[in-house]
């Protein structure tokens, strides 16, 4: 989809979505079109319940004494909540009504309100990108997918008086829209295409763009004694991978932030397998490696001040001949023991030398990590907010406020000592699961075992938001790419120094503390 900005005005022809307040009360450019279409918006308001209520749609097919085909009146809601999201929800809701059509064009008019929290230009950049997020589609493998089912829009203008100051807001949420894009293309892959090996071959492209990408294989991880994530992968035919990826925008003495994603390729349980029933979704099981992968490349690609690693263990679980028994006791890493048993529950311990790794080679002063990791998070918050697991107040502020900003809810969950009793094994520092109760809880605290002394640290379990059932304002159903705009945001604000020099040509040694 190709994104423009344009003086305001009625376009010629294809689609126009025009805004229209709680009331209903006309924007100007509603009014203007109504004038030129002799009052047929406000007849078709009064013959019709349309008040203005945020995305409320009413279409007008066709009308009289214009070249449009189609003109939507979208509602815009209280002029109190005239936000960012507001103006997402708003293109994304334009896109929506003009894919029903067979323009190739839509014009978004975005007007100057009196209430309105940011400037008309920042909001026609962000109703641009809600047009853009919600067109996503992901149709690689529909060889039968027929010219009348594809939509036959081109272009998203967003009409604006400030058509300069759109474009450049427009230019960091370009390199966002491509991101997120990116990381729902890797989570829809499905698992025989998007293997460990073939996702580290994709998170190597990123350095085209200027990130460091380095791969571990099994062997290199077998020397570090990574028994823990390589315990996982030993049942597939498939080779274990870890993926390292930096992109040192910063100031280069600032310790780096590391984001560690978990990335199991599919998740069949394993030996203690799932069941049948839905466990197709498990391809998504990488949803956090891809999060991190395409957050590295958004960083890079707007060139970001800051100094970021990521850092994916890839992984299949899988039931054969080879694969981990209940009971098996494997070392990390760090040297802890852990007796698995329930060889499901192997987010975590892919996780436990993903984030030893990431500490002991770059010495991060934050790390977040992300993971598809408990169905117990789905049971506690639902589908909508992820579960935040922190030691930090601050980092956890940093990160629901991010969060908040873009729509991508948190919630944050207790830790605590008391729940540890349930991860105590009789023969190893640890077991892998803590029972039923607090399951997301004591998967964090296994995860907690695994932060250094003075790391903040932040745990986002993302396993109810990462692939939607059903559409959401700005993602269609499937992957949702949950993730990618929280981290940027919150590296944005609270990460990048604006003195920073650019990125060295060659990124620096890795080691160093
Ligand atoms: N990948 C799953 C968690 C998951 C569930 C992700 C639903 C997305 C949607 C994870 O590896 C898993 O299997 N967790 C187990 C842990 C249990 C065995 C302690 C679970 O949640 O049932
Ligand atoms: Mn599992
Ligand atoms: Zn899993």
């Amino acid at each position: 989809m190709k994104v423009a900005f344009a003086q305001p005005g009625l376009p010629k022809s294809g689609c126009l979505a025009v805004g229209v307040l709680e009331g209903p009360t006309l924007t100007p450019s509603a009014k203007d079109l109504d004038a030129a279409i002799g009052g047929a918006v406000g007849r078709a308001i009064a013959a019709s319940r349309f008040t203005g209520k945020a995305d409320q749609v009413l279409e007008l097919l066709a009308p009289a004494g214009v070249g449009l085909d189609r003109v939507v009146l979208i509602g815009l809601g209280k002029p109190e909540s005239l936000d960012a999201r507001r103006f997402e929800s708003f293109g994304a809701a334009a896109l929506v009504a003009a894919e029903k059509g067979k323009g190739t064009d839509l014009a978004i008019a975005v007007d100057v309100l009196a209430d309105a929290k940011l400037s008309a230009a920042t909001l026609a950049a962000h109703a641009a990108l809600g047009a853009v997020l919600r067109a996503y589609r992901f149709d690689t493998y529909r060889t039968k997918l027929k010219a009348e089912d594809k939509p036959t829009l081109k272009t998203v203008t967003a009409l604006v008086a400030d058509t300069v100051a759109a474009k450049s807001a427009w230019q960091p949420l370009a390199a966002v829209a491509e991101g997120v894009a990116f990381a729902r293309d890797l989570i829809s892959e499905p698992a025989n295409v998007l293997h460990p090996e073939a996702f580290a071959k994709i998170a190597k492209t990123l350095e085209k763009d200027g990130v460091a990408v380095e791969v571990l294989g099994e062997k290199e991880m077998a020397k570090l004694g990574m028994g823990s994530l390589l315990g996982v992968g030993q049942g597939s035919e498939r080779e274990s991978q870890l993926v390292v990826m930096r992109w040192m925008g910063g100031n280069p003495d600032d310790a780096p932030v590391a984001i560690v994603g978990k990335g199991v390729c599919f998740d069949t349980g394993g030996i203690s397998i799932k069941p049948a029933g839905g466990m197709e979704e498990m391809k998504t099981d990488m949803s956090g490696a891809a999060v991190t992968t395409a957050l590295m490349r958004i960083l890079a690609r707007r060139k970001a001040a800051a100094n970021v690693v990521g850092i994916i263990g890839l992984v299949e679980n899988m039931p054969s001949g080879t694969a981990q028994r209940p009971g098996d006791v494997v070392t990390s890493m760090s040297g802890q023991t852990i007796e698995v048993i329930n060889t499901d529950a192997e987010g975590r311990l892919v996780l436990a030398d993903a984030l030893w790794y990431a500490q002991e080679t770059f010495r991060p002063k934050a790390v977040v990590d992300l993971a598809t990791l408990t169905g117990a998070i789905v049971i506690a918050l639902g589908n909508d907010h992820a579960g935040l697991f922190s030691n930090d107040d601050a980092l956890s502020k940093m990160l629901a406020d991010a969060g908040a900003e873009v729509g991508e809810a948190l919630w944050r969950m207790p830790m605590g000592d008391a729940y540890d009793e349930q991860i105590k094994s009789d023969i190893a520092d640890m077991k892998n699961v803590g029972g039923r109760e607090g399951g997301s809880i004591t998967a964090a605290q296994f995860l907690k075992r695994f932060v250094q002394p003075g790391v903040a640290w932040a745990h986002l379990d993302i396993a109810g938001v990462s692939w939607t059932k059903k559409a959401l304002p700005t993602a269609p159903k499937g992957a949702s790419g949950f993730g990618v705009r929280l981290l940027e945001r919150m590296i944005a604000t609270h990460y990048e120094s604006a003195a920073a020099p650019a990125p060295a040509k060659k990124p620096g040694k890795k080691g160093k503390k």
